[in-house]
């Protein structure tokens, strides 16, 4: 079957099997973002937005997406670009492997979309069903905490600027070499 999808702002006719789920899809075409963790819907490393709302690519058919608007992270900022939700990642260095982290910003994109201004305790909500091996989800929380401070005041670098651990990431970062896709 021909998937037709609004991918990250662009028109996409992608070629799927009537079996794929859409991260099957996604993967395949590049889009190595959402990541491959239980695939069983279970720890949200391959969460997307499909029509504004966060949902597991991993368990979602293509016949239910045909047609639909999905974003995954690479349709966010670029490495010397970054969206704030990423920005904000990076200066509370609120990540270690970094595979947990393009579903954990793409959930925590969907909620500050839906809530400009949430509380300690609805980051960790909404935040519950995607797991992290390494970071213990203190750093995940302030950093969604900091880029809603910032979305909310335009204010698109910390105060302490992030510059260095910017810089970083400005290039491949070391950490990803070797790492799976
Ligand atoms: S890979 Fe989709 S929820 Fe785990
Ligand atoms: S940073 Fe490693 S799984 Fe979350």
């Amino acid at each position: 079957m021909q998937l037709e999808l609004e991918l990250n702002g662009q028109h996409r006719t992608l070629e799927a099997e009537k079996s794929d789920v859409l991260l099957d899809v996604l993967r395949r075409n590049g889009y190595t973002g959402p990541k491959r963790g239980c695939d069983t819907g279970a720890c949200g490393m391959c969460t997307v937005q499909i029509d504004g709302d966060p949902a597991m690519s991993c368990v979602t058919p293509v016949a239910k997406v045909d047609g639909s608007t999905v974003e995954t992270i690479e349709g966010l900022g670029t490495q010397s670009d970054l969206h704030p939700l990423q920005q904000a990642f990076v200066d509370n260095s609120a990540l270690q492997c970094g595979f947990c982290i393009p579903g954990m910003i793409m959930r925590s994109k969907a909620l500050l979309e839906s809530n400009p201004d949430p509380t300690e305790t609805e980051v960790r909500e909404a935040l519950s069903d995607n797991l992290c091996r390494c970071t213990g989800y203190k750093k995940i929380v302030e950093a969604v905490l900091d880029a809603a401070d910032r979305m909310v005041g335009e204010q698109p670098v910390a105060a302490d600027g992030g510059g260095s651990r910017c810089e970083e990431f400005s290039s491949p970062c070391p950490r990803e070499e070797g790492r799976p896709q």
